[in-house]
Formats: C-alpha cells, structure tokens, sequence
C-alpha cells in the first residue's frame, strides 16, 4: 500500500480519532490537518479564524494540504470539515489517491457530540444549543455534496473505532 489514506467528513464525525487508529494498525505516519496548519501557523484553528478570518483560512487549509500530498511516502490524513467543500480539494484528493473515506454520521448523532465541543469550533461557537441541531442539518445537507465525492462512504451510526477500522482497511489493497 503505497498511497495516502485520506479522512473526511462533518466536524464531530471522528476523523481524527479513526484516522490515528488506522495509522497506528496500518503502522503508517497520521496527519491531522487542523494540527498541521495549527503548527504551521503558530496558532491555534480558532486563533487563526478570529484574527484572519475563514477566508484566509480556507486558503491556508488548501496550501498545506497540497505540501502534505505532495509528500513522497504513504500516510493517513484527516481533513477538516469543511477542507473538501472549497475550491479544487475532491479534484487534488481523488487525483492524488484511490482511498479517500467519508465518515458518514447522522445530523441527530453530530449535534449530540458536538453539543459538548462548541468552544473548540470556530464555525458553531456562536450557535446557541436550540439552534444548533437546525444549523448542522442544513450545513451537512450543503457539504454531503462534496463529502460523498470520496471513492467511498463509510455509514459509522453505531459502530466502534476498530469496527470503523476494519471496514476501511477492507477497501484498501
Ligand atoms: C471546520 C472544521 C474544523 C476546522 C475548522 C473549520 C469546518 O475541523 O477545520 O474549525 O468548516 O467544518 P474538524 O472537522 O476537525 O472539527
């Protein structure tokens, strides 16, 4: 196996989690994006959101996902949420590999997990808890466009990590 493995889907859907499980069982290098860009920027994401705005952000994620595709050796790759959903990101993913994984989550199962992580999140900060659930059901609605451009849908409702694990590891030759 000799290509990247790349993680997609709405905030909360696990991406990080499963992406460092895999590389763990694969025994591959993970990258989470936000992490890179994080580093790379010296600051944090909601740092960058507040003092740069989405915009410059949006170009930031597109640039450091290039240099990461570029990079000359097999990995597993998580996204951002929204990486997929601006410019060329499913034209460069789907030229640069045959794996690329959407982790398909329910809007209801999103909002529960993400009703406990709103402060890390630029995007739905702002949202109050009452609002949250319509915000997330038309976003998702808008970005499943883009995230089921991935070469393959992985529903994730009840599963475990190693269950979500296997079944990628199943596509990948
Ligand atoms: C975003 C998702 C976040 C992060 C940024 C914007 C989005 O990543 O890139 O806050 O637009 O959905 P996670 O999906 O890892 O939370």
């Amino acid at each position: 196996m000799s290509k990247k493995i790349i993680l997609l889907g709405y905030m909360g859907c696990g991406k990080s989690t499963i992406g460092a499980h895999i590389a763990t069982s694969l025994s591959l290098p993970f990258q989470d994006l936000d992490v890179f860009i994080a580093e790379q920027e010296g600051k944090s994401i909601p740092e960058i959101f507040q003092e740069k705005g989405e915009i410059y952000f949006r170009r930031q994620e597109q640039e450091h996902l290039k240099r990461l595709l570029a990079l000359p050796y097999p990995m597993v790759v998580a996204l951002g949420g929204g990486t997929p959903c601006y410019g060329k990101v499913m034209e460069l993913v789907r030229e640069a590999t045959p794996y690329s994984f959407y982790l398909q989550l329910p809007a209801k199962e999103l909002v529960a997990r993400l009703s406990l992580q709103q402060e890390q999140r630029p995007l739905i900060t702002g949202i109050a808890k009452e609002n949250l659930e319509e915000f997330v059901n038309i976003h998702l609605f808008e970005r499943a466009a883009f995230y089921t451009q991935a070469a393959f849908v992985i529903p994730c409702l009840g599963l475990s990590v190693e269950e979500i694990g296997e079944k990628i590891r199943q596509k990948i030759k």
